[in-house]
């Protein structure tokens, strides 16, 4: 379970992830997210907002079809061409998180959803992520983090879990959580006919007071902190951490 490479999510999300994903994701619940987002956020409509990563563009998309000037950067060249194919119009941009290729001050909002901070296991490749989400918001402009969290994650953790795609698509995983590591190893194996396949995760999960110490290290300040996208409270037991916190 423990055999992933600690650079895993550099080819981890590709089509099969897409196939294996998308379909968890009804469009319904993405334009609920959205709509959510955008009063979080309160920036205007026409603001230039980043989404970094932007997978396949589900928000970056829907936020360019609301009104705002979206660019959507992602390491993928899948969840780019699935993201371009989606909006052709929107920038879409081959970036790493940790070495963004945009002008200091540019946008007025930065995103980034989906236990996206959590992808690295070294704690410096975070630091970097934020320090560039920072670096490329313009003053007084609004950074949003979106993520599990390990409160949550761990009171009601699936080691063994299963489902079945609308495409007749059979998925069994299995996980292991390291609490010293604070990493979910996961192993997920899929099949549909005869095709087959299996792919290998390592999340690396923290708490809300982490992540909270994370943005404060990074230089971002009045951050609030929600447990879902229609403005709950965050507690414990919330299934998200979103934080809103300012560029100074
Ligand atoms: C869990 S997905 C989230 C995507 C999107 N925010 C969403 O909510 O659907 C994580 C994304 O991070 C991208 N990614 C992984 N490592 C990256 C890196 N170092 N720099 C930029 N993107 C990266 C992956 O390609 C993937 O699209």
């Amino acid at each position: 379970m423990r055999r992933v490479a600690p650079d895993w999510w550099r080819h981890y999300f590709d089509q099969t992830w897409y196939r294996l994903h998308a379909p968890l994701f009804p469009e319904a619940q993405t334009r609920r997210e959205v709509a959510g987002m955008i009063e979080l956020l309160g920036v205007p409509l026409g603001a230039a907002v980043l989404d970094a990563p932007c997978g396949w563009g589900r928000h970056a998309a829907l936020l360019a079809a609301a009104g705002y000037d979206v660019t959507g950067a992602d390491l993928s060249p899948a969840m780019l061409s699935r993201a371009s194919a989606r909006a052709p119009r929107t920038a879409w941009v081959a970036a790493d998180l940790r070495a963004l290729p945009f002008d200091d001050n540019t946008f007025a909002a930065v995103l980034n959803v989906f236990t996206s901070l959590g992808l690295f296991h070294d704690a410096a490749d975070d630091r970097a992520a934020l320090a560039e989400a920072y670096r490329v918001l313009a003053p007084g402009g609004v950074f949003l983090l979106e993520s599990m969290h390990r409160d949550e994650v761990v009171a009601t953790y699936v080691e063994r879990d299963a489902w079945t795609l609308p495409d007749g698509t059979e998925v069994a995983v299995r996980r292991h959580f390291d609490p010293i590591a604070g990493i979910s190893y996961e192993r997920m194996r899929w099949n549909h006919g005869a095709q087959r396949g299996e792919k290998r995760m390592a999340l690396r999960l923290r708490t809300a007071t982490e992540m909270a110490q994370l943005l404060l290290s990074a230089g971002f300040c009045n951050s609030r902190y929600w447990g879902d996208w229609d403005g709950a409270p965050f507690t414990h037991r919330a299934e998200r951490f979103i934080a809103v916190s300012r560029k100074a």
